[in-house]
């Protein structure tokens, strides 16, 4: 697959429309990332500067390039702004090589669903399209909404792999049982 695929640059859902990020979602994958909340169980993810929002669009960006998908941009349908972002990328896991679930919305879009709506979608399309990779979720223990999320798009605990990540020892969750 490659960026030369159109079916993954955009999925719907019932309210929600997840396009390929632009140049036009830098600054809203800066005012995301740069608010605390947003990365209090992750703060590896946090910005500081617009000029690092450049450069994480620039690595998404490539991911999408050399896949043909990566991190979709969530709008509803009858709204402009960017909710937040859902999407997957390829990595190992204990030597094993997944795809691993990321979901990040803006603090004004919480506990309305939304995150469970994209990641429900996102799941699907992943299962559906890439199929050769177990889609798994890292999640920290603490991070109560994020594993709220990661069982509605289907996924369950898979504590034989559990580890430690970017940001302390997480919890993962998985759609596909891996050994
Ligand atoms: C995690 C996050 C994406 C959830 O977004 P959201 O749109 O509020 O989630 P939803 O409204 O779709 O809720 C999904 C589920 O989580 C639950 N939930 C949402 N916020 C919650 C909270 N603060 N505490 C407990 N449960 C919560 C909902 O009740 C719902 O549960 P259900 O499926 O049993 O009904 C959002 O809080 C966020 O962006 N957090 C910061 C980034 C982050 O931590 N990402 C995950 C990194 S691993």
């Amino acid at each position: 697959m490659s960026d030369r695929d159109p079916a993954a640059d955009e999925l719907q859902t019932s309210r929600l429309s997840l396009r390929r990020p632009t140049e036009a979602d830098i600054d809203a994958i800066f005012t995301i990332h740069h608010d605390p909340a947003t990365c209090l169980h992750n703060p590896s993810d946090a910005l500081t500067r617009r000029d690092e929002a450049e450069e994480l669009y620039r690595r998404w960006n490539e991911q999408w390039q050399r896949h043909g998908y990566g991190y979709w941009v969530v709008r509803r349908h009858d709204r402009d702004q960017q909710l937040g972002f859902c999407g997957i990328k390829p990595m190992e896991l204990q030597s094993q090589k997944v795809l691993n679930l990321f979901y990040r919305f803006a603090t004004s879009a919480w506990g309305q669903g939304y995150a469970g709506e994209a990641a429900t979608a996102v799941t699907a399309w992943a299962s559906r399209h890439v199929p050769e990779l177990p889609l798994i979720a890292r999640v920290r223990p603490a991070n109560t909404a994020s594993q709220r999320v990661a069982i509605r798009a289907g996924l369950t605990r898979a504590e034989h792999l559990d580890d430690t990540g970017y940001d302390g020892y997480d919890w993962i969750y998985a759609a596909k049982l891996t050994n």
